[in-house]
């Protein structure tokens, strides 16, 4: 089915350990064997989430969330579970074969057959662009603009012809159904012919790139007054704008430590142009975590340029609150954040055209540290406009609210030390109340925040074990799959406590369980020694995957514990705390004597289950029949008193 080899997953797990996995969003601290830190997955002030290295898995003891290196980033990153392989096998080199599998591989033809769509359309608008006829007012708006051929070329600039359905008509003839073409997100549907068109007519179109150069999507700019001045395609199977960034593709190339996110195409273009190549766009929504995170990816600085006018600055300190909230949660994410602003309430566009690109590095070096930014804020906010006097209450609220918004006291406390002159008040005065204030707010959103990780919480207990056939199961797919699979039968998820402790112990003993000599071959543990069907598929899986790498073994197994419970509760919760149990008994000799005990002891019990059985079927057998029942118990009455004598020995 083309998955990744075990091999691959093994050498993932191996490698990328943990701690530095983790380590790149979250700040740890060691305390006992484990780590911890603040969770990354909620809010939280003091730390619940923790790791385990030596068993190559995270835990939140605050909102459930737990795994091993893979699942994390599934979760941080939103990817799937190949996805996530990759992203790993890029950051520790690993070599991931390409097997053409990336999730749902029926989705992933869809996928790929948009983006070939995007990818004619795009060639189609070029060519259009380029048409001495067609495309000669684009070319006139193209330079009145000031974009000459080359930058026009370099972002893959096209037109977009005015006939309803010149794109449409163009990608039939080459064989494109209609329901793929709807889906790539670049034609709408007529109510009345219910036949598509084009979506974008008589607009020059920016192609909208992902990170590697793969179109996803289009922005199309009218080019004169008619409304919406811009139209870009909507989220698609290829594209979450929520997700991306504009020019991206082109930015990351230039390596450079700090990137520069405006607002518009144009202004990307422009300072692309103009020598800043490390300019990214958001595209057209407020600016997102996620964009904050790819920006992470490859810069340790991000200077923002908003607009001049109120919506602008609103965007600006809604993107502030939400990346400083973002911050306060990814511990590890090391990230400096500027605001910069060009003078005159231009845009760095106009402001390039009129002043060049050297006056334009002033106002990029002039960019304020986001913390001074809204010292500023704070007080401009605060002057009364009727008469020009600073309303100290308003800029107390203002200056509280900034303040509590802070990730770090060094922040604050420029905060606070900007502040108490102003206010009259010490800088300690105004410190301790941004911390009670911040203490207050804080403890608020964690209240709702928790109340929604709670539904979240049940919703995931409520959805495992959605498998109709255990055999089959493979954690490499993704589990989007499993919902749309047919019916599915009831797992008896029971298992008693000496069942999980024996479990716990062979997983606790890893390797040693096949070379310690206490232990035979026929006391290894056998799904048949449990009774309740999911501990016995997580017997099956372990004996599968038990090839005496202790390492990456509890790391392997997380990827099944995810997704299935033990009498009701996440089955990872469930023998996470059996293992560590076991964990605690250091000399692996008594730790074998206890594992033989647990054995001997569910054995007896199967056994004398058994002989009840016998006994009761024996009531009605024939003769000879009896004579068979009787030997059997007597065998299994030898059987069971040679286990006596070894829990005896033990
Ligand atoms: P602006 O209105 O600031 O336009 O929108 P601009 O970038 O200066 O554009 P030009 O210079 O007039 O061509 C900023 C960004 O907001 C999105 C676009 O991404 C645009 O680049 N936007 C704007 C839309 O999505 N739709 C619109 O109608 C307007
Ligand atoms: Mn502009």
């Amino acid at each position: 089915m083309g998955l990744i080899p075990d091999s691959v997953i093994e050498e993932i797990l191996t490698r990328a350990d943990i701690e530095s996995v983790v380590g790149r969003y979250v700040l740890l601290n060691r305390k006992g064997g484990n780590m911890w830190g603040l969770c990354p997955f909620h809010s939280e002030k003091t730390p619940s989430f923790s790791i385990n290295p030596s068993k190559g898995i995270y835990k939140c003891f605050g909102c459930g969330k737990g795994g091993n290196a893979i699942n994390f980033v599934m979760e941080m990153e939103h990817l799937n579970y190949p996805e996530s392989i990759r992203f790993l096998g890029g950051l520790y080199g690993v070599e991931i074969p390409e097997t053409g599998y990336s999730g749902n591989s029926i989705q992933k033809e869809e996928k790929d057959r948009v983006k070939e769509i995007l990818k004619e359309a795009a060639k189609f608008y070029y060519k259009a662009l380029n048409d001495p006829e067609i495309g000669a007012p684009a070319r006139e708006y193209a330079s009145k603009r000031g974009l000459s051929k080359e930058v026009l070329d370099n972002f893959g600039l096209g037109y977009s012809p005015i006939a309803r359905s010149a794109l449409y008509d163009f990608l039939r003839q080459k064989g494109y159904r209609d329901e793929e073409l709807l889906n790539s997100g670049i034609f709408a549907k007529s109510s009345k012919t219910n036949k598509p068109y084009d979506l974008f007519r008589g607009r020059l179109m920016f192609p909208i790139f992902d990170s590697f150069g793969t179109i996803i999507a289009f922005g199309g700019r009218a080019l004169g007054d008619e409304k919406p001045k811009y139209i870009n395609s909507p989220d698609s199977l290829v594209y979450n704008k929520q997700n991306h960034l504009y020019a991206m593709n082109f930015a990351r190339k230039f390596q450079s430590k700090q990137l520069i996110v405006v607002e518009g195409y144009m202004d990307a273009i422009a300072m692309h142009s103009a020598g800043f190549k490390n300019t990214v766009a958001a595209l057209g929504t407020s600016f997102t975590d996620s964009q904050l995170k790819l920006c992470s990816r490859y810069a340790e600085e991000v200077v923002f340029f908003f607009d001049a006018d109120n919506a602008g600055q609103n965007a600006a300190l809604r993107a502030i609150k939400m990346m400083m909230e973002y911050l306060k949660k990814l511990t590890g994410l090391n990230i400096t954040i500027k605001i910069a602003k060009v003078p005159d309430g231009k845009d760095p566009d106009e402001y390039i055209k009129q002043n060049g690109a050297d006056k334009f590095k002033e106002v990029v070096k002039n960019a304020l540290y986001v913390e001074d930014y809204l010292i500023e804020r704070a007080k401009r906010d605060s002057i009364d406009p009727e008469t020009g006097n600073l309303d100290r209450g308003r800029y107390q609220s203002a200056i509280m609210e900034y303040g509590c918004w802070m990730n770090d006291e060094i922040k604050m406390s420029r905060m606070a030390n900007a502040a108490a002159p102003i206010l009259g008040a010490t800088v300690q005065a105004v410190m301790n109340q941004m911390l009670k204030f911040q203490e207050a707010t804080d403890k608020k959103q964690e209240q709702t925040e928790s109340r929604a990780l709670n539904r979240e919480r049940q919703d995931d207990i409520n959805s495992r074990n959605q498998v109709n056939d255990f055999e089959a199961e493979n954690p490499y797919e993704p589990a989007e799959v499993a919902p749309s699979q047919p019916e599915f039968k009831k797992v008896n998820d029971s298992a008693t406590k000496t069942e999980i402790d024996l479990f716990a112990y062979a997983l606790s003993l890893g390797s040693a369980l096949a070379k310690n000599s206490r232990i035979q071959k026929t006391d290894i543990l056998r799904p048949d020694d449990f009774s309740g069907d999911t501990i016995k598929e997580l017997v099956r899986i372990f004996l599968n995957i038990f090839d005496g790498n202790n390492e990456t073994l509890f790391a392997k197994m997380s990827d099944y514990f995810r997704r299935l419970t033990i009498n009701g509760r996440p089955a990872e919760d469930v023998m996470l705390s059996a293992v560590e149990t076991a964990d605690k008994c250091a000399d692996v000799n008594v730790k074998s004597d206890m594992y033989l005990a647990l054995l001997l002891k569910v054995r007896e019990s199967i056994i004398a289950r058994e002989e009840e059985r016998l006994f009761i079927s024996r009531g009605s057998a024939s003769p000879s029949d009896r004579i068979k029942i009787d030997e059997m118990l007597t065998r299994l009455g030898d059987y069971k008193q040679s286990l006596r004598d070894r829990i005896g020995e033990l």
